[in-house]
């Protein structure tokens, strides 16, 4: 017998082993949800240092675009649509990072973007859009009793995919109006988005409803509600789990309350 005939066995061990390699290497690229570990880290991805970017600085300037004026047609992610789902899913119990259910969090861009299994410029491949919009109330989210969201963030978030599922931001600093300020046309419009979710008419939180003129002028007159936005001692920091309202959002609300929190 001749011993180099040995060869081809003995390499037949290797070529086991690169399979096994092969096949461990393709399951960790398996395009599932990212499962969080137990302290709320994302696993598996090499953005968790971003991730602690965004937490430590709130108002997400980590990202390195350039500021341009905002365009109205475009969705900015931290500005328009990050508050609503901190509002309505990233509640206690549901998607904030300690709860986890389904391994979505719904806390900050990278989250909402891989655990919400985004695709970008596909709103019928990704898991949130279709989640939002499922037919069949029991598997729709929010799950009941909560109803489905507004027709107008739904569209949001299908033109915020649409547009490429970005975190673009825009510099708002020349824009903060303070004269004249209107309930329905400047204060509902950031109450509804950055606080609607807990303080809505059903059941709200603290007893606290901000999403009509005569639930929020209590908490106006009492200095409450301008003590929770910006964030005073004494007073519960609002929004609550979410980033503190920018400060043109709190110089308008204190503008309005200044003007006689008026019913315009
Ligand atoms: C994720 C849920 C949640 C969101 C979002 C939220 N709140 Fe609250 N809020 C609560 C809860 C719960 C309480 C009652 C417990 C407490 O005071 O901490 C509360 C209490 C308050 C209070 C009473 C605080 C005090 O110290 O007396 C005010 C005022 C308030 N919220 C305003 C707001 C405003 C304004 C926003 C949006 C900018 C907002 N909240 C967003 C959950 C929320």
């Amino acid at each position: 017998m001749k011993w180099n005939n040995a060869s081809p066995t003995s390499s037949s061990p290797l070529i086991i082993w690169g399979m096994i390699t092969l096949m461990v290497f393709l399951a960790a690229c398996k395009h599932d949800p990212v499962w969080p570990d137990p302290d709320g880290q994302v696993q598996g991805n090499d953005t968790i240092s971003q991730d602690t970017t965004q937490q430590n600085d709130t108002t997400g300037n980590d990202t390195t675009v350039v500021m341009h004026p905002c365009d109205p047609d475009t969705v900015y992610f931290e500005r328009d649509l990050l508050p609503i789902l901190v509002s309505n899913c990233a509640l206690s119990g549901c998607h904030d990072a300690n709860t986890a259910q389904d391994g979505v969090v719904l806390t900050s861009y990278d989250n909402v973007f891989q655990t919400g299994d985004i695709e970008p410029f596909r709103p019928d491949k990704s898991d949130l859009y279709e989640a939002i919009t499922d037919n069949d109330p029991d598997k729709r989210m929010p799950p009941p009793p909560r109803s489905r969201l507004p027709d107008s963030v739904i569209s949001m978030i299908q033109t915020w995919i649409n547009q490429g599922a970005q975190n673009l931001t825009c510099d708002e600093s020349n824009a903060c109006d303070t004269v004249n300020m209107s309930f329905s046309q400047d204060i509902q419009p950031i109450l509804g988005t950055h606080c609607g979710g807990c303080h809505g008419s059903s059941s709200p939180s603290g007893g606290i409803t901000l999403t009509t003129h005569a639930g929020t002028l209590g908490p106006a007159a009492s200095g409450q509600l301008v003590g929770a936005i910006s964030h005073s001692p004494g007073f519960s920091a609002m929004p609550q789990g979410g980033s503190k309202l920018s400060d043109c959002q709190i110089s308008t609300i204190q503008a309005w309350i200044d003007q006689g929190s008026k019913d315009n």
